[in-house]
């Protein structure tokens, strides 16, 4: 993997799932095999790791709960990210939606500009891509740049191998190539940071102290 100066690309991927013998874990884990075989260094999390009590403002006030504070760290850390989530009635899983919504409160707000790649696996045959144009909403409305492509299993409980792979070269193949296509635009992204823009929460409204949730780039700021 093509550096800048001498430095791995670093990606923080996890499955969204809290169950144990999730798919979602299993298709995080075939990511970062992919991303580690282009020479990338992953940070390997889990939705156990940033399960947080449900957001409430009352509770924000004693501050950000630790998963959460956790998660954003790994995050500043990486390059990029990359979230294996199940869909959950057609929407994202309730725990995820949670840990962005904490997230999202810490200060400077920690997904804008993020490179982000979206996976699900379902035993399902959309594969748990409903779910994900559903997770992208927020995650683009935060500032994070989410890949257009999108990764979706179908028949996700019969699609792996012993050896932890997709049994289907082809599919095996297209993922890889999928995975392999967005860490060239991660790559890209880090060489040309001129693609970095301001992050306006309520675009429109009259400016005033409850409502102005605005940062410009640090550069700019500087
Ligand atoms: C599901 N599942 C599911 N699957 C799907 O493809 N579309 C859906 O809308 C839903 N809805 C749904 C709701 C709830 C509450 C549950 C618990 C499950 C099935 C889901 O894809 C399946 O359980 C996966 O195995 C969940 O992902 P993990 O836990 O294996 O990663």
């Amino acid at each position: 993997m093509p550096t800048d100066g001498n430095r791995p690309l670093h990606v923080l991927i996890f499955g969204a799932a809290l169950r144990q013998g999730s798919l979602n874990d299993r298709l995080a884990g075939l990511a970062q095999r992919a991303v580690e075989r282009r020479g990338a260094r992953v940070d390997r999390g889990s939705m156990q790791e940033f399960d947080c009590p449900s957001y409430d403002g009352d509770l924000e006030n004693d501050g950000i709960p630790d998963p959460a504070k956790a998660f954003c760290r790994r995050l500043k850390a990486a390059d990029a990210f990359m979230i294996s989530a199940p869909e959950y009635n057609a929407s994202m899983p309730g725990v995820l939606k949670n840990l962005i919504d904490w997230t999202s409160r810490i200060r400077p707000q920690p997904f804008n500009g993020k490179q982000c790649f979206l996976l699900s696996a379902s035993p399902s045959m959309a594969g748990g891509n409903r779910g994900l144009w559903s997770l992208r909403i927020p995650l683009e409305h935060l500032g994070a740049r989410v890949y257009p492509d999108m990764f979706s299993l179908a028949q996700a409980h019969e699609a792996f191998g012993e050896d932890g792979r997709l049994g289907n070269d082809v599919l095996q193949k297209r993922f890889d190539d999928t995975v392999g296509c967005f860490l060239d635009l991660v790559e890209a992204a880090m060489r040309y940071p001129g693609l970095k823009k301001q992050w306006v929460e309520f675009l429109g409204e009259k400016p005033n102290a409850a409502t102005d949730r605005t940062e410009v780039n640090e550069t700019e700021a500087a």
